[in-house]
């Protein structure tokens, strides 16, 4: 299977949960990037069972209401019982590193409010240790040469993502060089530099299913 037909897979694994355990009429969190463009596509057909989505980046409004999906602002809503989104890696603890697409503070923010994180990704995502993947950290502009400065000191080697504003007006750092043996403590500690916005360790608050696309078939771990 090539990794789009195993992204695929893994999208109308993630629409059939969905369809199983968000209550007709809710409100879906859907994320960002490839896989979850599948699972925005995937979910179309049954757009009429739920009352809308909530969308993680201006990329992904556009895409849900091509389909004809009503997108709600955040602020309006109460309840998000699923949100399904990519990661660019993730552990066994289902910890994720995610911000590929520059998505990650909007992506967190829908995260802290639903019940369910169901995350969704090709089998080469899964990772020992997190890290080999630089990790995003978004930054208000005039900090950034400070910001840098710190995640150096972290032992990080920062690169500013070139030609590229978050849909929030703000810069995106990408940190090599980390071996990420304590998410949850390096993702509180990066958070704690001034001017950081945040950054793509989803540690604190991890996935709570992954459903992974093997050439075996869909494993769902959680
Ligand atoms: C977007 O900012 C990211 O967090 C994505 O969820 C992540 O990069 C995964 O993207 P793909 O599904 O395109 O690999």
């Amino acid at each position: 299977m090539t990794q789009d037909e195993l992204k695929q897979a893994v999208a109308q694994a993630a629409a059939d949960y969905v369809a199983a355990n968000a209550p007709a009429g809710s409100i879906i969190g859907v994320g960002t990037g490839s896989t979850a463009n599948f699972f925005i596509d995937a979910l179309a057909p049954l757009k009429d069972r739920y009352k809308g989505a909530v969308a993680s980046s201006e990329a992904t409004r556009k895409r849900l209401e091509g389909h004809g999906i009503p997108v709600l602002d955040l602020n309006d809503v109460d309840d998000i019982p699923v949100y399904v989104d990519g990661a660019d890696e993730v552990d066994a603890g289902l910890n994720m590193i995610k911000g590929g697409g520059g998505a990650l503070t909007r992506e967190k923010i829908v995260a802290a409010v639903a019940g369910t994180f169901v995350c969704i990704a090709d089998g080469s995502k899964l990772v020992d240790v997190m890290g080999r993947f630089p990790l995003p950290v978004e930054v208000i502009p005039m900090a950034r040469a400070h910001v840098a400065r710190e995640l150096a000191r972290l032992g990080g080697k920062p690169v500013l993502r070139t030609g590229f504003v978050t849909d929030n007006g703000n810069l995106i750092l990408d940190v090599g060089g980390l071996s990420i043996s304590d998410p949850k403590a390096l993702e509180t500690q990066i958070n704690q530099i001034v001017g950081v916005v945040t950054n793509g360790l989803f540690a604190v608050r991890p996935a709570d299913v992954l459903l992974l696309g093997t050439s075996e078939g869909v494993r769902r771990i959680g």
